[in-house]
Protein backbone atom coordinates (compact mmCIF):
# COMPACT_ATOMS: atom_id res chain seq x y z
CA UNK A 1 0.00 0.00 0.00
CA UNK A 2 1.25 3.61 -0.79
CA UNK A 3 1.16 5.39 2.89
CA UNK A 4 2.22 8.94 3.61
CA UNK A 5 2.52 10.10 7.05
CA UNK A 6 2.65 13.14 8.49
CA UNK A 7 4.41 13.77 11.20
CA UNK A 8 8.14 12.78 11.99
CA UNK A 9 8.36 12.70 15.81
CA UNK A 10 8.93 9.45 17.32
CA UNK A 11 6.07 8.08 16.47
CA UNK A 12 5.23 9.11 12.49
CA UNK A 13 8.67 8.39 12.15
CA UNK A 14 8.85 5.15 13.58
CA UNK A 15 5.32 4.07 11.91
CA UNK A 16 7.09 5.31 8.91
CA UNK A 17 9.87 3.19 9.12
CA UNK A 18 8.46 -0.18 10.31
CA UNK A 19 5.63 -0.16 7.62
CA UNK A 20 8.21 0.75 5.09
CA UNK A 21 10.17 -2.13 6.35
CA UNK A 22 7.05 -4.36 6.08
CA UNK A 23 6.89 -3.97 2.72
CA UNK A 24 4.65 -0.65 2.61
CA UNK A 25 5.45 1.90 0.15
CA UNK A 26 6.28 4.99 2.62
CA UNK A 27 6.49 8.82 2.22
CA UNK A 28 7.34 10.61 5.39
CA UNK A 29 6.38 14.65 5.59
CA UNK A 30 7.24 17.18 7.64
CA UNK A 31 7.17 20.58 7.72
CA UNK A 32 11.00 21.09 8.72
CA UNK A 33 13.15 20.47 5.85
CA UNK A 34 15.88 19.60 8.29
CA UNK A 35 14.33 16.81 9.41
CA UNK A 36 13.88 15.41 6.32
CA UNK A 37 17.27 15.65 5.48
CA UNK A 38 18.34 14.07 7.99
CA UNK A 39 15.94 10.97 7.37
CA UNK A 40 16.72 10.92 4.12
CA UNK A 41 20.56 10.69 4.85
CA UNK A 42 19.87 7.94 6.89
CA UNK A 43 19.77 9.86 10.05
CA UNK A 44 17.60 9.59 12.90
CA UNK A 45 16.24 13.10 14.07
CA UNK A 46 15.25 11.12 17.06
CA UNK A 47 17.25 8.08 19.82
CA UNK A 48 15.39 5.11 19.60
CA UNK A 49 16.61 1.83 19.35
CA UNK A 50 17.12 0.08 16.34
CA UNK A 51 15.90 2.73 14.33
CA UNK A 52 19.41 3.53 12.56
CA UNK A 53 19.24 0.13 11.40
CA UNK A 54 15.70 -0.07 10.03
CA UNK A 55 16.13 3.37 8.71
CA UNK A 56 19.40 2.70 7.19
CA UNK A 57 17.40 -0.76 5.49
CA UNK A 58 14.53 1.18 4.05
CA UNK A 59 15.73 4.20 3.31
CA UNK A 60 15.85 5.11 -0.80
CA UNK A 61 14.25 1.99 -1.35
CA UNK A 62 10.53 1.64 0.28
CA UNK A 63 10.52 4.83 2.07
CA UNK A 64 11.58 9.11 1.31
CA UNK A 65 10.59 11.78 3.49
CA UNK A 66 9.93 15.35 2.27
CA UNK A 67 8.22 18.93 3.02
CA UNK A 68 5.41 18.39 -0.01
CA UNK A 69 2.86 17.08 1.74
CA UNK A 70 0.30 17.99 -1.19
CA UNK A 71 2.34 15.21 -3.62
CA UNK A 72 3.17 12.94 -0.82
CA UNK A 73 -0.99 12.78 -0.02
CA UNK A 74 -1.82 12.61 -3.81
CA UNK A 75 0.84 9.63 -4.10
CA UNK A 76 -0.59 7.86 -1.62
CA UNK A 77 -3.94 5.31 -1.01
CA UNK A 78 -3.70 5.91 2.93
CA UNK A 79 -2.34 9.05 5.15
CA UNK A 80 -1.61 8.73 8.85
CA UNK A 81 -1.86 11.89 10.71
CA UNK A 82 1.18 12.05 13.42
CA UNK A 83 1.45 15.04 14.78
CA UNK A 84 1.83 16.47 18.36
CA UNK A 85 -1.33 17.07 20.65
CA UNK A 86 0.44 19.28 23.49
CA UNK A 87 -1.92 19.83 26.40
CA UNK A 88 -2.03 23.47 26.66
CA UNK A 89 -2.88 24.19 30.33
CA UNK A 90 -6.75 23.77 30.08
CA UNK A 91 -7.23 21.56 27.29
CA UNK A 92 -5.89 19.56 24.51
CA UNK A 93 -4.31 22.00 22.03
CA UNK A 94 -5.22 20.78 18.33
CA UNK A 95 -3.84 22.82 16.23
CA UNK A 96 -1.46 20.12 14.35
CA UNK A 97 -3.76 18.32 14.04
CA UNK A 98 -6.13 20.73 12.14
CA UNK A 99 -3.53 22.19 10.16
CA UNK A 100 -2.50 18.76 9.19
CA UNK A 101 -6.29 17.94 8.67
CA UNK A 102 -6.47 21.07 6.38
CA UNK A 103 -3.34 20.56 4.53
CA UNK A 104 -4.31 17.20 3.69
CA UNK A 105 -7.88 18.54 2.67
CA UNK A 106 -6.24 20.96 0.34
CA UNK A 107 -4.40 18.06 -1.94
CA UNK A 108 -7.19 15.60 -1.73
CA UNK A 109 -9.22 18.39 -4.07
CA UNK A 110 -6.85 17.42 -6.54
CA UNK A 111 -6.96 13.95 -6.12
CA UNK A 112 -8.91 11.68 -8.15
CA UNK A 113 -10.24 8.35 -6.61
CA UNK A 114 -10.72 6.90 -3.09
CA UNK A 115 -8.18 8.14 0.00
CA UNK A 116 -8.41 7.20 3.45
CA UNK A 117 -7.30 9.28 6.42
CA UNK A 118 -6.38 8.13 9.65
CA UNK A 119 -5.63 10.02 12.65
CA UNK A 120 -2.36 8.15 14.67
CA UNK A 121 -1.76 11.33 17.27
CA UNK A 122 -3.35 10.80 20.67
CA UNK A 123 -6.21 12.63 20.74
CA UNK A 124 -9.97 13.02 22.71
CA UNK A 125 -12.42 11.22 22.34
CA UNK A 126 -14.49 12.66 19.46
CA UNK A 127 -12.03 14.51 17.67
CA UNK A 128 -11.63 12.38 14.64
CA UNK A 129 -15.77 12.82 13.75
CA UNK A 130 -15.56 16.09 15.12
CA UNK A 131 -12.65 18.03 14.24
CA UNK A 132 -10.61 15.80 11.35
CA UNK A 133 -13.41 15.08 9.76
CA UNK A 134 -15.27 18.23 8.99
CA UNK A 135 -12.22 20.15 8.56
CA UNK A 136 -11.42 17.39 5.58
CA UNK A 137 -14.60 18.04 3.91
CA UNK A 138 -14.26 21.60 4.25
CA UNK A 139 -10.62 21.82 2.66
CA UNK A 140 -11.11 19.18 -0.05
CA UNK A 141 -14.82 20.41 -1.14
CA UNK A 142 -15.68 16.65 -1.22
CA UNK A 143 -17.41 14.31 1.41
CA UNK A 144 -16.47 11.62 4.11
CA UNK A 145 -18.07 7.98 3.74
CA UNK A 146 -18.07 8.66 -0.36
CA UNK A 147 -14.70 10.47 -1.51
CA UNK A 148 -12.68 9.44 1.08
CA UNK A 149 -12.63 7.35 4.40
CA UNK A 150 -11.59 8.85 7.98
CA UNK A 151 -10.14 6.66 10.97
CA UNK A 152 -8.53 6.36 13.96
CA UNK A 153 -5.36 4.13 15.00
CA UNK A 154 -4.13 4.77 18.68
CA UNK A 155 -0.52 3.48 18.71
CA UNK A 156 1.08 1.86 22.05
CA UNK A 157 4.85 2.67 21.56
CA UNK A 158 6.69 2.90 24.53
CA UNK A 159 9.65 5.46 24.00
CA UNK A 160 12.59 3.18 23.78
CA UNK A 161 11.09 0.10 22.82
CA UNK A 162 8.93 1.68 20.04
CA UNK A 163 10.62 -0.50 17.09
CA UNK A 164 9.96 -3.26 18.44
CA UNK A 165 6.34 -2.34 20.20
CA UNK A 166 5.52 -1.57 16.43
CA UNK A 167 6.69 -4.63 15.02
CA UNK A 168 5.80 -6.91 17.66
CA UNK A 169 2.09 -5.14 18.34
CA UNK A 170 -0.03 -6.41 21.59
CA UNK A 171 -3.10 -5.10 19.77
CA UNK A 172 -4.17 -3.04 16.74
CA UNK A 173 -7.20 -0.72 17.11
CA UNK A 174 -9.05 0.12 13.88
CA UNK A 175 -11.82 2.95 14.13
CA UNK A 176 -13.11 3.17 10.60
CA UNK A 177 -16.11 5.76 10.20
CA UNK A 178 -17.32 2.87 7.98
CA UNK A 179 -16.71 -0.68 6.95
CA UNK A 180 -14.99 0.69 3.55
CA UNK A 181 -12.50 2.52 6.27
CA UNK A 182 -11.66 0.31 8.48
CA UNK A 183 -11.07 -2.40 5.95
CA UNK A 184 -8.59 -0.43 4.43
CA UNK A 185 -6.79 0.33 7.49
CA UNK A 186 -7.16 -4.16 8.57
CA UNK A 187 -5.37 -3.56 4.66
CA UNK A 188 -2.26 -1.55 6.11
CA UNK A 189 -1.94 -3.85 9.08
CA UNK A 190 -2.53 -7.38 7.05
CA UNK A 191 0.87 -8.41 7.28
CA UNK A 192 0.60 -8.33 10.65
CA UNK A 193 -0.63 -11.53 11.84
CA UNK A 194 -1.65 -13.15 15.02
CA UNK A 195 -2.60 -9.80 16.87
CA UNK A 196 -6.04 -9.50 18.45
CA UNK A 197 -7.25 -6.47 15.91
CA UNK A 198 -10.13 -4.08 17.21
CA UNK A 199 -12.86 -2.50 14.66
CA UNK A 200 -14.26 -0.25 16.34
CA UNK A 201 -15.65 3.07 15.78
CA UNK A 202 -12.99 6.26 16.28
CA UNK A 203 -14.88 7.58 19.48
CA UNK A 204 -14.25 4.54 21.18
CA UNK A 205 -10.37 4.04 19.73
CA UNK A 206 -9.73 7.11 20.74
CA UNK A 207 -11.12 6.09 24.55
CA UNK A 208 -9.00 2.79 24.33
CA UNK A 209 -5.91 4.83 24.03
CA UNK A 210 -6.77 7.15 26.89
CA UNK A 211 -7.54 4.56 29.24
CA UNK A 212 -4.77 2.33 28.82
CA UNK A 213 -2.43 5.03 30.03
CA UNK A 214 -4.57 6.27 32.22
CA UNK A 215 -4.54 3.06 33.81
CA UNK A 216 -0.64 2.85 33.76
CA UNK A 217 -0.50 6.51 34.94
CA UNK A 218 -3.05 5.52 38.24
CA UNK A 219 -1.06 2.35 39.04
CA UNK A 220 1.84 4.64 39.71
CA UNK A 221 0.45 7.60 41.85
CA UNK A 222 -1.54 4.45 43.86
CA UNK A 223 1.75 2.62 44.74
CA UNK A 224 3.50 6.23 45.29
CA UNK A 225 0.59 6.99 48.09
CA UNK A 226 0.90 3.87 49.59
CA UNK A 227 4.92 4.68 49.43
CA UNK A 228 4.12 7.89 51.23
CA UNK A 229 1.69 6.66 53.83
CA UNK A 230 4.26 3.55 54.56
CA UNK A 231 7.27 6.44 55.14
CA UNK A 232 4.57 8.32 57.08
CA UNK A 233 3.81 5.48 59.44
CA UNK A 234 7.37 4.49 60.12
CA UNK A 235 8.87 1.12 59.97
CA UNK A 236 7.38 -0.06 56.75
CA UNK A 237 8.96 -0.24 53.51
CA UNK A 238 6.96 0.04 50.13
CA UNK A 239 9.00 -2.26 48.38
CA UNK A 240 8.17 -5.10 50.71
CA UNK A 241 4.95 -4.30 50.51
CA UNK A 242 4.78 -4.34 46.72
CA UNK A 243 6.29 -7.34 46.41
CA UNK A 244 3.83 -8.74 48.93
CA UNK A 245 0.95 -7.22 46.68
CA UNK A 246 2.35 -8.60 44.07
CA UNK A 247 2.42 -11.84 44.76
CA UNK A 248 -1.40 -12.11 45.03
CA UNK A 249 -2.07 -14.85 41.98
CA UNK A 250 -4.29 -12.76 39.67
CA UNK A 251 -1.42 -10.07 39.26
CA UNK A 252 1.43 -13.49 38.89
CA UNK A 253 -0.35 -16.15 38.49
CA UNK A 254 1.13 -19.41 39.08
CA UNK A 255 1.73 -21.85 36.04
CA UNK A 256 1.37 -25.46 36.43
CA UNK A 257 4.86 -26.14 37.08
CA UNK A 258 4.80 -23.40 39.89
CA UNK A 259 6.65 -20.80 38.29
CA UNK A 260 5.19 -17.40 38.25
CA UNK A 261 4.11 -14.96 35.75
CA UNK A 262 5.14 -11.74 35.75
CA UNK A 263 3.35 -9.37 34.07
CA UNK A 264 5.25 -6.12 32.65
CA UNK A 265 2.61 -3.93 34.00
CA UNK A 266 3.66 -4.86 37.75
CA UNK A 267 6.09 -2.59 37.52
CA UNK A 268 3.92 0.33 37.51
CA UNK A 269 2.78 -0.93 40.97
CA UNK A 270 6.18 0.38 42.55
CA UNK A 271 6.65 3.41 44.62
CA UNK A 272 8.96 6.10 42.88
CA UNK A 273 9.52 9.59 41.95
CA UNK A 274 6.45 9.85 39.89
CA UNK A 275 5.46 9.09 36.00
CA UNK A 276 7.09 11.76 33.28
CA UNK A 277 7.50 11.50 29.75
CA UNK A 278 5.42 13.48 26.68
CA UNK A 279 2.61 11.02 27.36
CA UNK A 280 1.06 10.24 30.69
CA UNK A 281 1.05 13.69 32.03
CA UNK A 282 -0.52 15.30 28.97
CA UNK A 283 -2.93 12.34 28.27
CA UNK A 284 -4.20 12.45 32.08
CA UNK A 285 -4.84 15.93 31.54
CA UNK A 286 -6.61 16.21 28.99
CA UNK A 287 -8.79 13.33 29.85
CA UNK A 288 -10.07 15.09 33.09
CA UNK A 289 -10.33 18.61 30.88
CA UNK A 290 -12.28 16.71 28.51
CA UNK A 291 -14.64 14.84 30.78
CA UNK A 292 -14.90 17.99 32.71
CA UNK A 293 -16.32 19.34 29.74
CA UNK A 294 -18.68 16.81 29.05
CA UNK A 295 -19.94 17.18 32.79
CA UNK A 296 -18.27 14.30 34.10
CA UNK A 297 -15.33 15.20 36.02
CA UNK A 298 -12.58 12.70 36.69
CA UNK A 299 -12.11 12.61 40.14
CA UNK A 300 -9.70 9.74 40.22
CA UNK A 301 -7.35 10.74 37.78
CA UNK A 302 -7.39 14.41 39.34
CA UNK A 303 -5.71 13.10 42.13
CA UNK A 304 -3.34 10.77 39.89
CA UNK A 305 -1.98 13.52 38.66
CA UNK A 306 -1.76 15.99 41.98
CA UNK A 307 -0.19 12.64 43.56
CA UNK A 308 2.43 12.61 40.92
CA UNK A 309 3.19 16.08 40.81
CA UNK A 310 4.13 16.71 44.63
CA UNK A 311 6.31 13.40 44.02
CA UNK A 312 9.97 14.96 43.01
CA UNK A 313 8.90 17.05 45.98
CA UNK A 314 9.30 13.92 48.53
CA UNK A 315 13.12 13.74 47.62
CA UNK A 316 13.89 17.11 48.73
CA UNK A 317 12.66 16.09 51.75
CA UNK A 318 14.73 13.11 51.99
CA UNK A 319 17.75 15.35 51.48
CA UNK A 320 16.18 18.04 54.11
CA UNK A 321 15.92 15.33 56.97
CA UNK A 322 19.82 15.36 56.80
CA UNK A 323 20.85 18.44 55.61
CA UNK A 324 18.29 21.47 56.57
CA UNK A 325 19.85 23.65 53.92
CA UNK A 326 20.91 22.57 51.17
CA UNK A 327 23.33 25.72 50.38
CA UNK A 328 26.65 24.67 48.90
CA UNK A 329 25.21 21.13 49.26
CA UNK A 330 27.25 19.17 46.27
CA UNK A 331 24.58 16.97 44.86
CA UNK A 332 25.19 14.39 42.32
CA UNK A 333 22.17 13.84 40.55
CA UNK A 334 21.96 10.58 38.53
CA UNK A 335 19.75 10.30 35.86
CA UNK A 336 17.30 13.17 34.32
CA UNK A 337 15.66 11.22 31.35
CA UNK A 338 12.03 10.71 32.03
CA UNK A 339 13.23 7.05 31.83
CA UNK A 340 16.06 4.68 30.56
CA UNK A 341 16.45 3.99 27.06
CA UNK A 342 15.63 7.40 26.13
CA UNK A 343 17.30 10.60 25.92
CA UNK A 344 14.02 12.46 26.52
CA UNK A 345 13.31 14.71 29.59
CA UNK A 346 9.73 16.54 28.92
CA UNK A 347 8.05 16.25 32.44
CA UNK A 348 10.82 14.12 34.20
CA UNK A 349 10.47 14.31 37.24
CA UNK A 350 14.40 14.83 37.47
CA UNK A 351 13.80 18.50 36.24
CA UNK A 352 11.66 19.90 39.26
CA UNK A 353 13.78 18.43 41.45
CA UNK A 354 17.24 20.29 40.08
CA UNK A 355 15.15 23.09 39.83
CA UNK A 356 14.69 23.20 43.15
CA UNK A 357 18.16 22.08 43.67
CA UNK A 358 19.57 24.97 42.01
CA UNK A 359 17.30 27.46 43.38
CA UNK A 360 17.89 26.96 47.11
CA UNK A 361 22.06 26.79 46.46
CA UNK A 362 23.29 23.40 45.87
CA UNK A 363 25.81 22.46 44.04
CA UNK A 364 24.40 20.21 41.36
CA UNK A 365 26.25 17.80 39.11
CA UNK A 366 24.69 15.87 36.27
CA UNK A 367 25.23 12.61 35.08
CA UNK A 368 22.58 10.90 32.58
CA UNK A 369 24.05 8.17 30.01
CA UNK A 370 22.46 9.94 27.04
CA UNK A 371 19.69 12.44 28.29
CA UNK A 372 22.54 15.53 28.41
CA UNK A 373 22.59 17.58 25.65
CA UNK A 374 18.50 18.23 25.69
CA UNK A 375 19.50 19.21 29.48
CA UNK A 376 21.95 21.87 28.67
CA UNK A 377 19.53 22.73 25.98
CA UNK A 378 16.56 23.27 28.46
CA UNK A 379 18.65 25.28 31.10
CA UNK A 380 21.52 27.11 29.22
CA UNK A 381 22.98 29.13 31.87
CA UNK A 382 22.20 26.98 34.82
CA UNK A 383 25.47 26.86 37.22
CA UNK A 384 25.18 22.73 36.27
CA UNK A 385 28.35 20.77 36.08
CA UNK A 386 28.18 17.65 33.72
CA UNK A 387 29.96 14.75 34.11
CA UNK A 388 30.97 12.64 31.11
CA UNK A 389 30.96 9.42 33.84
CA UNK A 390 29.45 8.01 36.80
CA UNK A 391 32.36 8.23 38.93
CA UNK A 392 32.90 11.78 38.17
CA UNK A 393 29.42 12.89 39.23
CA UNK A 394 29.78 10.85 42.91
CA UNK A 395 33.07 11.23 44.20
CA UNK A 396 32.62 14.48 45.66
CA UNK A 397 28.91 14.01 46.18
CA UNK A 398 27.69 14.72 49.53
CA UNK A 399 24.20 13.90 48.71
CA UNK A 400 23.48 11.48 45.52
CA UNK A 401 20.00 11.64 44.25
CA UNK A 402 19.02 8.52 42.20
CA UNK A 403 15.80 9.90 39.68
CA UNK A 404 16.18 7.60 36.23
CA UNK A 405 16.42 3.54 36.60
CA UNK A 406 19.12 3.25 34.65
CA UNK A 407 20.34 0.08 34.88
CA UNK A 408 24.32 1.03 35.16
CA UNK A 409 23.17 2.51 38.56
CA UNK A 410 22.96 -0.52 39.89
CA UNK A 411 27.11 0.01 40.39
CA UNK A 412 27.01 2.65 42.83
CA UNK A 413 27.37 0.39 46.08
CA UNK A 414 30.22 -0.90 44.71
CA UNK A 415 31.39 2.74 43.50
CA UNK A 416 30.94 4.17 47.26
CA UNK A 417 32.79 0.96 48.92
CA UNK A 418 34.95 2.19 51.28
CA UNK A 419 34.52 5.69 50.69
CA UNK A 420 34.77 8.02 53.98
CA UNK A 421 32.76 10.04 54.81
CA UNK A 422 30.00 8.25 53.02
CA UNK A 423 27.19 10.18 50.78
CA UNK A 424 23.64 10.34 51.08
CA UNK A 425 22.14 7.69 48.79
CA UNK A 426 18.48 9.32 48.07
CA UNK A 427 16.80 6.14 45.91
CA UNK A 428 13.92 8.08 43.93
CA UNK A 429 13.14 4.75 42.28
CA UNK A 430 14.19 2.31 45.07
CA UNK A 431 16.40 0.54 42.52
CA UNK A 432 19.26 -0.39 45.14
CA UNK A 433 19.22 -2.98 48.10
CA UNK A 434 18.60 -0.09 50.63
CA UNK A 435 21.43 -1.93 52.65
CA UNK A 436 23.77 -1.95 50.07
CA UNK A 437 25.17 1.80 51.01
CA UNK A 438 26.28 3.17 54.06
CA UNK A 439 23.55 6.32 54.64
CA UNK A 440 20.21 4.86 52.28
CA UNK A 441 16.98 7.01 52.03
CA UNK A 442 14.57 5.63 49.46
CA UNK A 443 10.84 6.54 48.49
CA UNK A 444 8.08 4.97 50.50
CA UNK A 445 10.85 4.36 53.31
CA UNK A 446 11.57 5.45 56.93
CA UNK A 447 14.64 3.72 57.80
CA UNK A 448 14.59 2.86 61.88
CA UNK A 449 16.92 5.60 63.51
C1 LIG B 1 3.50 5.21 27.53
C2 LIG B 1 2.75 3.87 27.46
O1 LIG B 1 3.41 2.87 28.24
C3 LIG B 1 2.65 3.39 26.03
O2 LIG B 1 1.85 2.21 25.97
C4 LIG B 1 2.00 4.50 25.19
O3 LIG B 1 1.91 4.14 23.84
C5 LIG B 1 2.82 5.78 25.31
O4 LIG B 1 2.87 6.16 26.68
C6 LIG B 1 2.17 6.85 24.50
O5 LIG B 1 1.04 7.24 24.83
O6 LIG B 1 2.71 7.24 23.49
P1 LIG B 1 6.07 5.92 27.57
O7 LIG B 1 5.61 7.27 28.00
O8 LIG B 1 7.09 5.82 26.52
O9 LIG B 1 4.83 5.01 27.08
O10 LIG B 1 6.68 5.24 28.80
P2 LIG B 1 6.45 4.16 29.93
O11 LIG B 1 7.53 3.18 29.79
O12 LIG B 1 5.08 3.64 30.06
O13 LIG B 1 6.76 5.13 31.16
C7 LIG B 1 5.90 6.22 31.50
C8 LIG B 1 6.21 6.70 32.90
O14 LIG B 1 5.93 5.68 33.82
C9 LIG B 1 7.70 7.04 33.12
O15 LIG B 1 7.83 8.22 33.86
C10 LIG B 1 8.25 5.90 33.86
O16 LIG B 1 9.29 6.24 34.71
C11 LIG B 1 7.05 5.43 34.62
N1 LIG B 1 7.14 3.99 34.83
C12 LIG B 1 7.30 3.20 33.77
C13 LIG B 1 7.12 3.52 36.09
O17 LIG B 1 7.00 4.29 37.07
N2 LIG B 1 7.24 2.17 36.25
C14 LIG B 1 7.40 1.35 35.22
O18 LIG B 1 7.52 0.15 35.39
C15 LIG B 1 7.42 1.86 33.93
Amino acid sequence: MKVSVIGTGYVGLVSGVCLADKGHEVVCVDIDPKKVDRINRADPPIHERGLDELLEKNIGTHLRATTDLATAVRESDLSLIAVGTPFKGDEIDLRYIRQAAADIGNALRGKNGYHVVIVKSTVVPGTTENVVLPELERASGKKAGVDFGVGMNPEFLREGEAIEDFMSPDRIVLGGIDERTTDVLAELYSVFQDVPKIRTSPRTAEMIKYTANSLLATMISFSNEIGNLAASLGGIDVVEVMRGVHLDKRLTPILADGRRVVPGFTTYLEAGCGFGGSCFPKDVKALIAHGEKAGSPMRLLAQVVQVNERQPARVIELIKKHHASLDGLSVAVLGVAFKPGTDDIRESPALPVLETLLAEGAKVTVFDPIAVEPLQAAYPSQPIRYAEKLTDATTSADVIVLMTRWPEFKELPSLLSGRDPQPLVVDGRRMLDKASVARYEGIGLTPVA
